[in-house]
């Protein structure tokens, strides 16, 4: 779904699929550089990494292996709780793997937070991150981010992998949705 698709749903492009590109490759050099010879996991989390994670798993010349987790916060309230649960557990055993997480956004960190010390917890050799965009002024614990595609408002945004109510994750760019699409 290209930008145009959307019509007026769509407010503002903020990264274009050239940008977004361009920047995975860049990150999946320094990788390369960084991972050379090392164990490496890859660890997608569901469902919004699902673009990153290909699109990085497929720039990247070292050999990796791929696996994901689905987590949600408890209850269906707000991710603030920083309580997570998990919908979907990784399939291999993260023991003395190098795990690099893949995730499409950091907004409050909350999520990040809990999963790295959950795969620390593991017997994990390390355990860093690489995400497409993060939210520096939504942050509500310090998460140290290793590849950081973009820093972006603290604005809702959808695209490439991130949704509004599960629409929008195939669009190609990464914007903001105009205010009639939230029915408000
Ligand atoms: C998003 C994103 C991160 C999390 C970040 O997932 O993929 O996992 O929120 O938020 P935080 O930094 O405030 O913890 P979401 O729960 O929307 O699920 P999805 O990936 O299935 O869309």
């Amino acid at each position: 779904m290209d930008a145009s698709d959307l019509g007026s749903d769509l407010e503002r492009v903020l990264l274009t699929e050239e940008q977004l590109l361009t920047r995975l490759d860049e990150m999946a050099a320094k990788i390369d550089v960084d991972y050379a010879g090392k164990n490496v996991l890859l660890v997608g989390v569901l469902k919004g990494a699902l673009m990153v994670m290909a699109d990085l798993s497929r720039a990247l010349h070292i050999d990796v292996e791929t696996d994901w987790m689905a987590v949600s916060s408890y209850g269906s309230g707000t991710k603030s709780s920083g309580v997570v649960r998990i919908l979907k557990d990784l399939d291999r055993d993260v023991t003395d793997r190098h795990v690099l997480v893949v995730e499409d956004i950091i907004d409050s960190g909350l999520t990040l937070s809990w999963l790295i010390a959950n795969l620390r917890a593991r017997g994990a050799a390390s355990v860093e991150v690489c995400t497409m965009l993060r939210k520096p002024e939504a942050a509500k614990v310090e998460v140290d981010v290793r590849y950081v595609g973009f820093d972006i408002p603290n604005e809702f945004v959808v695209g490439y992998g991130l949704d509004h109510a599960e629409r929008y994750r195939n669009l190609r760019v990464v914007g903001t949705l105009a205010h009639h699409v939230y029915g408000s």
